[in-house]
């Protein structure tokens, strides 16, 4: 049988199949569905140092091979996601990773140094790329910003970290190096690029906050592009996210450069898709005749 151990620097994982923030609730929802036990991690919904009631409705709207979202970081704060989740999460057999979001480097700070006292987490995702709230995507579009709560989360806590990037960037490779040079153990991307629904009859925006993000297969090429640009030319393992709804999909992301994946939005109209991957992962790469599924990362050949 194929070893499916992938390793992004201080993450070790047990397979390249993850679960994405924000598509996979707190995992008690989810627990019907999906054996925690194969799958090789969890990323709860992003938490914030306080509770959010997140933006007005509607929040979601389907798209042509796609959802919009405008959910705004709805939350119950750190502390309440320490109570009422992160017990439940931690007796999983699979890693969980935290995802965070500040409002400025302090509040990453404190957040990072709160979750680090949980040495059972696996690591910690910062969304430094939400496109809902005021000041979401700051952090992820510029380069500076990036290097620097990347820099000061590394210093704050021993969890391995991955900055979570935006593909609403003109080149998302330079905030990737970024993300690499203030150490990030990996990145992970892409989160959802910038879009609207309209209902021209009323002539309003469909989203009660107007815009929102774009995720689901409509978005897997452009997610592909971004991955393969920032595996070739920046020396921090990548973690591909965007559409990915087959086993097809998974490798695309893989020979493109991904060292892991995210399932996201197919969490929502296929719920036991990512167990079932790990199924179909393990027989391609037998089928590929290689041992080892890293064999297969960034053999994509377009030189
Ligand atoms: O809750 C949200 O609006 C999350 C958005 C994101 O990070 O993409």
């Amino acid at each position: 049988m194929a070893d499916l151990r992938v390793t992004l620097n201080r993450l070790s994982l047990r397979n390249p199949i993850l679960v994405a923030s924000g598509t996979f609730g707190y995992a008690r929802e989810m627990a019907a569905y999906v054996d925690f036990g194969r799958i090789g991690g969890v990323i709860p919904k992003t938490i914030t140092p306080l509770p959010r009631m997140g933006n007005r409705p509607p929040r979601t709207v389907e798209t042509a091979s796609g959802m919009l979202n405008s959910i705004g970081l709805d939350n119950d704060g750190l502390e309440a996601f320490i109570e009422k989740h992160l017990g439940y999460l931690l007796t999983l057999e699979t890693a969980v990773i935290a995802n965070i979001a500040g409002r400025n480097t302090d509040e990453f700070v404190e957040m990072a140094r709160r979750l680090g006292e949980f040495q059972r987490l696996a690591g910690l995702e910062l969304n430094i790329s939400c496109p809902n709230v005021s000041g979401g995507v700051d952090y992820g579009t510029d380069p500076t910003l990036t290097y620097e709560v990347v820099a000061a989360v590394r210093g704050a806590c021993e969890l391995p970290v991955i900055a979570k990037l935006t593909p609403n960037v003109t080149n998302i490779t330079t905030v990737a190096a970024a993300a690499a040079e203030a150490g990030a153990d990996a990145v992970s991307l892409v989160n959802t690029f910038q879009g609207m629904a309209i209902d021209w009859r009323r002539r309003t925006p469909v989203l009660g906050n107007r815009i929102g993000g774009l995720s689901g297969p409509a978005i897997k090429p452009l997610a592909l592009r971004c991955v393969w640009q920032v595996a070739q030319s920046v020396p921090v393992p990548v973690i591909g996210i965007g559409g990915i709804q087959s086993i097809d999909d998974v490798m695309e992301f893989l020979v493109a450069g991904a060292s892991a994946v995210q399932i996201g939005t197919a969490n929502f109209y296929n719920p036991g898709l990512s167990s079932a991957l790990v199924e179909e992962l393990e027989k391609t790469v037998d089928a590929e005749g290689c041992e080892r599924v890293v064999d297969l990362v960034g053999t994509l050949k377009a030189s």
